[in-house]
């Protein structure tokens, strides 16, 4: 896109550099539309190696801010006190550095990637107090020399600098706090605030759903890839993947899945409800992402698989099943899990394999995706339900 043409959809896309055409500049029902009623006509879509995959991500704007590839790691006394004969193996996103870890460190590689193309000099990002992603991009803003501001939903959280949010602030980013809560409500501050920077000559990269979800979305679909080659170096294949996420990085794995033929289930295990179908969004992005690639590919949304059903008691509030979760890996194989999202993503593999889901031998690999500094700002919740005296 060059300078003086504006994007449709996203006003971030006003770069004065070129960068890869964003395909939501095209007409609409190339993109919105045209992916959900492709699937109608029974398309089949190649299977890519996984490094077909790199090859196509090659051509997006990157920049190097992970430990890559994480470790792959068995879980072998967790899969004993589990039972039902299974293997369970963790992708550590744990470990992908950038201030202690986590899925933003990949998704950050591709956005600030894309704002440092677009010559920005300022990022404008929001969530709540104890945000993983905040924390994650204003390391990366730190990193590359960005200025960077959040703007943080209050919720139920202390404001308090502890946890992710004392990270916030050793790293320099420019903290406000407002009572707009997460969700359309906060990505219209965002908007806002990034319209003033631009009015002051300052040139933001900003928030913006429909753009950054699905270039977030790219940097799962290439962790599905390393998982399938760090299967494959030990003769295994997977017979399911679990992941905690209700946006970008489920959106990316699905997209990994379809893309490198991975017939298992990947299970979507939703930390929070969305005032959206959750699938219908993420198949949307999964295809934006798609596009993005240049790949063919095209999900809908009954090949998103988003269980909504360990959310409770509500997003950010430990559940008793999460609880458990997070001890029974601690105290097996000393790998901590957070409340708000990995404990409970952990607790739905948990209650799948009870059900009876899988035969013996089955090869589950959960994806942790970190979250690990939210433990250290509430360390009572943490404790709570704590299984083992
Ligand atoms: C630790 C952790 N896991 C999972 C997620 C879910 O990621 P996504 O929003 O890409 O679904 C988040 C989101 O902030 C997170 O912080």
């Amino acid at each position: 896109m060059k300078a003086g043409l504006r994007c449709g959809f996203h006003d971030i896309c006003n770069s004065s550099v070129e960068i890869p055409a964003c395909p939501l500049t095209q007409p609409s029902e190339n993109t919105w539309v045209a992916p959900l009623l492709a699937r109608d006509i029974t398309m089949s879509f190649p299977k890519l190696a996984p490094s077909d995959l790199r090859a196509a991500a090659a051509r997006l704007p990157r920049v190097p801010l992970a430990h890559l590839p994480t470790p792959l790691e068995e879980l072998p006394r967790f899969a004993a006190r589990l039972g039902g004969g299974v293997r369970v193996f963790v992708k550590r996103d744990d470990c992908t550095g950038l201030l202690l870890g986590g899925n933003k460190a990949r998704h950050n590689e591709f956005l600030l990637g894309d704002a440092v193309n677009q010559g920005c000099d300022l990022v404008v990002w929001g969530a709540g107090v104890q945000s993983n992603n905040c924390r994650q991009t204003a390391a990366g803003c730190a990193r590359l020399g960005l200025e960077c501001r959040l703007y943080l939903s209050k919720g139920h959280y202390s404001l308090e600098a502890q946890g992710n949010l004392l990270l916030d602030y050793l790293v320099g980013a420019k903290v406000e706090f407002t009572d707009a809560a997460i969700g359309p409500e906060l990505d219209a501050l965002l908007a806002t605030k990034a319209a003033e920077f631009r009015a002051a000559g300052r040139k933001p990269y900003a928030w913006h759903r429909p753009r950054v979800i699905p270039l977030a979305a790219v940097s799962y679909a290439l962790c599905i890839a390393e998982i399938v080659e760090q299967l494959t170096s030990r003769g295994l294949k997977p017979d399911a993947l679990y992941v905690s996420s209700s946006g970008a990085t489920g959106a990316g794995v699905a997209l990994g899945k379809a893309v490198l033929g991975l017939e298992c289930p990947a299970r979507l295990i939703c930390p929070m409800h969305w005032p959206w179908h959750i699938p219908t969004a993420l198949a949307r992005d999964a295809n934006d992402a798609a596009e993005r690639l240049g790949l063919s590919h095209r999900l809908t949304a009954t090949d998103v698989d988003a269980d909504e059903a360990f959310v409770a008691p509500g997003y950010g509030i430990p559940s008793p099943a999460g609880q458990e979760a997070l001890h029974l890996l601690a105290t097996t194989e000393a790998i901590l899990l957070d409340p708000v999202y990995s404990a409970k993503a952990m607790a739905g593999l948990m209650a799948d394999v009870r059900a009876g889901r899988y035969a013996p031998g089955a090869v589950l690999v959960f994806i942790h995706t970190g979250g690990v500094p939210a433990v250290f700002a509430d360390p009572v919740g943490a404790l709570s339900g704590r299984s083992s005296a």
